[in-house]
């Protein structure tokens, strides 16, 4: 393990100005939250959230199961929009969108919320009521967000499903959460050419027989297939839609989203999020973590397909009255200086990425970031994966000119809110650390007994209290929920990292030690790519490992076998990558495919991922094997990889 030893205190200018700007303030407000955590949020939940009637409980606990704020009323749509028209931020912009061909757009608060409405009326047309589900799969374009929004206001369920997505992973979504109807676009711009995401859904729509409408969203202008009665074009809707519409109050734990994600069984699960206590979540991490004012124009880079969009591009930033920037496209287009360009051009002043990304930038060169400016920005985070502190410092020093708190937010789909970071006035920070909790977090290191481990050693990270923005179950699996959270230890839930605690107390998350792997900051189950693996016509077996990549953090490899009579060959491996693109999306096709005679496994049967990881990060397998059922597998491993 790494240790690192530089530590940088916010400077007194930052201090001076931040929503939170000293220590012992952090530190009085964090012990009521854990001594005292009904009186904390109950405070906190009427002071950042608009209420339609007020709560008369603050958490009604009963593991693995939270109820927040019942007997409370809101409106999330209301809170991220219609409370600001009231107040000198209605004409203030909300999102300014930058498209990948150049375009560009600023949206005010007032006319989001116009949009919105009128959105949320188009919805309701539709037949859609509240409870129904919505399935979103868009670009990164201010629409969005609005259809986000029409359906919290509405109370329609959303499933947003990224973009690079396949059409068979829509299909599973679409089809687990029985989707009544599709929100997409003709296409979006990435790297300069059209993602045809509207002939993805035509492909999935045949095995998904719950959808009755699809509303089709025009950006890139390619010809599509409309199919008739079924599909409509949203500026056709939008043009007849009422630009007002009444928001209903809905109670504090109406279900909001539901995200899917990766786990370690074929199937992604359905993490689902319900209103205030996300919202509050989200809120609050926004304003202390992102030191948000009225003044900045804040950029978080991840698309709206993840719950990086969801929480830190459109819930938290709009309740706040932020000004999001949004950007569609790639980082390189048309030149590895895009994001320094969008950021000298719109003055942005916090930046919100990903490790993977930082690295892409080193490895472009640093004469990319020089032909900038840069001037504007204040604030930086990084976000999915542990950030290496060689490109924390790249990151502090050439994008940050030594002057922004870097502020390294651990957190995931399952959390809905930052849970450890550094509160960028009042925590001083240390390369690849995400340093203290949150409000109301608990993190503790814990060994397989459930004991908490000395300092600086390794153990599996869990979070013992609940806190507000928590996942509340897995959508149609209760079991599951239980099973792969709360099992572990009972009453705890268990996040699948592996994590140390300094003697500082600061946290340094390791990364995961589940069958979950992180590729590019993107979640990836090594069962999701087998499955998809085994469906194609010439493969017996397959089992998937992360090797470690100086870009990608993990790059996957996966071993095969064939069935009898099959070859292998270069372009069966190629055949493979396509397969597995077309089974799940681009993202997890894989880096590397290697043809076995045999896969490594125990006398009961089980893959022996362990060696295989090994092999494929080392060369070499040097690791126990006395469970190995046929040690012959391991020599002809090592043969083939010479
Ligand atoms: C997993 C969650 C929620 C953010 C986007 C990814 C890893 C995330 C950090 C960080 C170390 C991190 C963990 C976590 N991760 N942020 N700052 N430092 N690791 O969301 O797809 O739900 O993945 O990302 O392994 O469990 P996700």
């Amino acid at each position: 393990m790494s240790r690192e030893s530089r530590i940088f205190k916010p400077s007194a200018e930052f201090k001076n100005q931040a929503n939170l700007g000293s220590y012992a303030t952090y530190r009085r407000l964090y012990l009521e939250s854990v001594n005292a955590p009904d009186r904390f949020w109950g405070k906190q939940a009427k002071q950042f959230l608009a209420w339609r009637k007020p709560f008369s409980s603050v958490l009604k606990w009963k593991a693995p199961h939270a109820k927040w704020f019942t007997g409370g009323q809101l409106n999330v749509s209301e809170n991220c929009l219609d409370r600001h028209l009231q107040t000198a931020r209605a004409n203030k912009a909300a999102i300014i969108f930058e498209g990948e061909p150049g375009d560009t757009r600023t949206i005010t608060y007032a006319q989001l919320q116009r949009e919105v409405c009128q959105f949320a009326n188009v919805l309701e047309s539709l037949g859609l009521r509240k409870g129904d589900r919505a399935a979103i799969y868009l670009p990164m374009v201010p629409e969005a967000a609005v259809a986000m929004l029409a359906c919290a206001r509405v109370g329609v369920i959303h499933t947003v499903i990224f973009g690079g997505f396949s059409a068979e992973a829509i299909k599973d979504r679409v089809n687990d959460c029985q989707a009544k109807l599709v929100i997409t676009a003709d296409g979006g711009w990435r790297r300069g050419k059209v993602v045809e995401l509207k002939t993805n859904v035509d492909r999935a729509l045949p095995h998904t027989p719950t959808v009755q409408h699809v509303v089709v969203l025009k950006r890139t202008g390619n010809a599509v297939v409309m199919t008739e009665r079924r599909d409509r074009w949203w500026h056709d809707l939008m043009a007849s839609a009422p630009i007002t519409h009444k928001a209903k109050a809905h109670d504090s734990e109406t279900p909001l989203f539901i995200l899917y994600t990766s786990g370690s069984t074929g199937k992604p699960k359905g993490v689902l999020h319900t209103s205030a206590g996300y919202l509050l979540g989200t809120t609050m991490t926004s304003h202390y973590v992102f030191d948000l004012k009225d003044t900045d124009v804040y950029w978080c880079t991840a698309d709206i397909g993840w719950i990086t969009g969801h929480s830190y591009v459109v819930y938290g930033p709009l309740s706040c009255g932020a000004t999001v920037l949004m950007y569609e496209g790639a980082p390189n287009q048309p030149e590895p200086d895009r994001f320094w360009s969008i950021i000298d051009k719109h003055g942005v002043t916090i930046f919100y990425t990903a490790p993977t990304a930082i690295r892409a930038f080193m490895r472009w060169g640093d004469d990319y970031v020089k032909k900038h400016s840069l001037a504007s920005l204040r604030l930086l985070g990084s976000v999915g994966e542990p950030i290496n502190p060689e490109a924390w410092m790249w990151y502090h020093t050439l994008i940050g000119k030594k002057r922004c708190p870097i502020v390294d937010t651990w957190w995931q789909t399952e959390t809905g809110a930052i849970m450890v970071t550094p509160l960028p006035g009042a925590i001083p920070t240390t390369p690849g650390s995400c340093t203290l909790p949150f409000f109301g977090v608990v993190p503790k290191v814990l060994d397989e007994k459930g004991v908490e481990v000395p300092v600086n050693s390794g153990g599996k990270l869990f979070l013992t209290q609940p806190w507000p923005s928590m996942l509340r179950t897995l959508w149609n699996d209760d079991d599951r929920f239980k099973k792969q959270y709360w099992s572990e230890i009972p009453g705890l839930y268990f996040c699948g990292d592996g994590a140390r605690k300094d003697k500082n107390g600061y946290l340094w998350v390791v990364g995961r030690i589940d069958d979950v792997l992180n590729v590019s900051g993107h979640r990836i189950g090594t069962a999701e790519v087998e499955s998809a693996l085994v469906s194609h016509p010439s493969v017996a077996e397959a089992a998937v490992v992360g090797r470690p990549d100086d870009l990608k953090g993990q790059a996957l490899v996966v071993f095969v076998t064939l069935k009898s009579g099959m070859v292998a060959s270069d372009a069966l491996k190629e055949q493979l990558r396509a397969h597995v693109g077309k089974e799940i999306g681009s993202l997890a096709k894989p880096d590397d495919v290697r043809f076995a005679a045999g896969l490594p496994k125990t006398r009961s049967g089980k893959i022996m991922r362990r060696l295989l990881k090994e092999l494929a990060t080392s060369g070499d397998i040097k690791g126990d094997t006395t469970t190995l059922e046929d040690f012959s597998i391991i020599t002809a491993l090592k043969a083939d990889e010479e």
